[in-house]
């Protein structure tokens, strides 16, 4: 599952999936380059970013991929050879933490069966607008054998907790 890469020990590809506006983009480059854009514009098509990330004496890459989420065209290829998945809703917006069913079941339908989830509740520093306690996510998840964890993007709490559980998880 791992191809080799002059910079890295292993290189494997993951993928952010969840309703629009969610923060799937905000997460990711929080991650990959700890920027955050509070007027980001919905993703068009597939992007992508790399983050190296040591493991005891093992360098891996993590590709993550990033589409908008109501881009519906790419599914199979989008999900294709991908090792994880940080499955993201909106703490403010209970419709994206009811979406979450039909995101399983998509990931069941073009994933990997071994694919690694991170459920993630997003925008935790809204706490004035939350609709999805915490307790929610944390039973959602249990019950699909996730990992979860609530992030803010915008405070940068969790965020490199979520990507790095997946990855050492993988790994
Ligand atoms: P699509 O590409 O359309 O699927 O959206 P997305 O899931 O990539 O969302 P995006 O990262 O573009 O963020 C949508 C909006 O939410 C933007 O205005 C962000 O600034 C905002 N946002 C993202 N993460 C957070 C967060 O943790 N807290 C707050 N307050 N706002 C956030
Ligand atoms: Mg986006």
């Amino acid at each position: 599952a791992y191809s080799y890469d002059e910079e890295c020990d292993y290189l494997f590809k993951a993928v952010l999936i969840g309703d629009s506006a969610v923060g799937k983009s905000n997460l990711l480059s929080r991650f990959a380059t700890d920027e955050f854009r509070l007027d980001s514009k919905p993703t068009i098509g597939v992007e992508f970013a790399y983050r190296h990330v040591k493991i005891g004496d093992k360098v891996i890459k993590a590709q993550i991929w990033d589409t908008a989420g109501q881009e519906r065209a790419i599914t199979s290829s989008y999900y294709r050879g991908a090792l994880g998945a940080v499955l993201v809703y909106d703490i403010t917006r209970r419709t994206t933490f009811e979406n979450v069913k039909k995101w399983m079941h998509e990931l069941r339908e073009f994933g990997n069966s071994d694919i690694v989830v991170v459920l993630v509740g997003n925008k935790s520093d809204l706490t004035q607008f939350r609709q999805v306690s915490e307790e929610e996510g944390r039973n959602l998840a249990e019950s699909h054998g996730l990992f979860f964890m609530e992030t803010s993007a915008l405070q940068n709490l969790n965020v490199e907790e979520a990507f790095l559980r997946m990855i050492t998880k993988i790994h």
